[in-house]
């Protein structure tokens, strides 16, 4: 049975109010669907029963399962391949030289969903650039989801999973098998710090940070929401740090604020610099 447009409302607002995603017109089967998993998971008897436990739920907790199983989580290690290629060719290096003096490297993967974005860019400051190893460096990396943190704090991931977008070599030099999972070494899984962060909430306490990927989540948000988001990242990003976005996430009147590097003007930015 299909929701009715008064239940796909109702969860719209519930998404929207926990998360400032927008669910439009149209995704009642995406909708319907995600319920169905919940149902089973909660015990309830039909998408009808969960709604009932959805409109009477005081805690907040099912309202919070609710919009979690709403999320898009889709990602895949070294997605869209330029932006990582970018990292390594010009933002990294540029970091390296210029932070001889004070030697620490900060670092925030927002909307990491489960943890293949992050993992990417730990394996490649492991792979390519060790002379981080002597650095201070700090890697947050956070979500709104808890189950998707927890998966992602795990570092297991699925055949199909490691099949897309992971480089054999580095399949070989930093995973291996458990069971029918593969498992990354915690070498790697421990410079990552996963927190749950929801970026339309309040943000805890975070360090000035050289590089901020916030990739393929604006997307979901409506207008103000992004350029409220990207008004906070400016705020939090060192005078000289690096913003990576997803390759349709530009247009946000974010030219007023970043301005785009030469080698990726789709995905990377930096801090507009104000003339004096
Ligand atoms: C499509 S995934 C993007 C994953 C990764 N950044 C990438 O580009 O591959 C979007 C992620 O944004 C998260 N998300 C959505 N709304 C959020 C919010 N308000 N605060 C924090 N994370 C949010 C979702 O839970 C999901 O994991």
């Amino acid at each position: 049975m299909a929701i009715s447009s008064q239940d796909f409302n109702y969860i719209r607002n519930v998404v929207h109010e926990y998360s400032a995603v927008v669910l439009e017109p149209g995704k009642e089967y995406l909708v319907e669907s995600r319920l169905q998993l919940l149902v089973h998971d909660e015990g309830a008897t039909s998408i009808q029963d969960l709604l009932r436990r959805l409109r009477a739920d005081l805690s907040g907790e099912l309202h919070r399962k609710v919009a979690e199983v709403m999320m898009t989580a889709e990602t895949t290690f070294f997605r869209d391949v330029r932006p990582f290629e970018t990292l390594k060719m010009v933002v990294l290096p540029e970091l390296l030289g210029r932070g001889a003096q004070d030697r620490s490297l900060n670092i925030w993967c927002a909307a990491s969903a489960s943890g293949q974005e992050p993992y990417s860019i730990a394996m490649l400051l492991h792979d390519s650039f060790p002379l981080f190893a002597a650095w201070k460096v700090q890697f947050i990396a956070s979500d709104l989801s808890k189950t998707l943190l927890l998966r992602a704090r795990k570092g297991s991931f699925t055949q199909l999973e490691v099949n897309r977008g992971l480089p054999a070599a580095l399949l070989v030099k930093y995973f291996h098998k458990n069971g029918s999972e593969w498992q990354i070494d915690a070498r790697i899984r421990d410079m990552v710090d996963f927190r749950e962060i929801n970026l339309v909430k309040l943000w805890p306490c975070l360090p000035a940070m050289d590089i901020v990927f916030l990739r393929n989540v604006l997307i979901y948000f409506d207008m103000e929401t992004r350029r409220t988001i990207l008004a906070r990242v400016a705020r939090i990003l060192k005078p000289d740090g690096f913003l990576f976005l997803g390759g349709s996430e530009t247009g946000t009147q974010l030219e007023e604020i970043f301005e785009p590097i030469a080698r990726d003007v789709n995905a990377c930015f930096r801090l507009r610099r104000i003339e004096s």
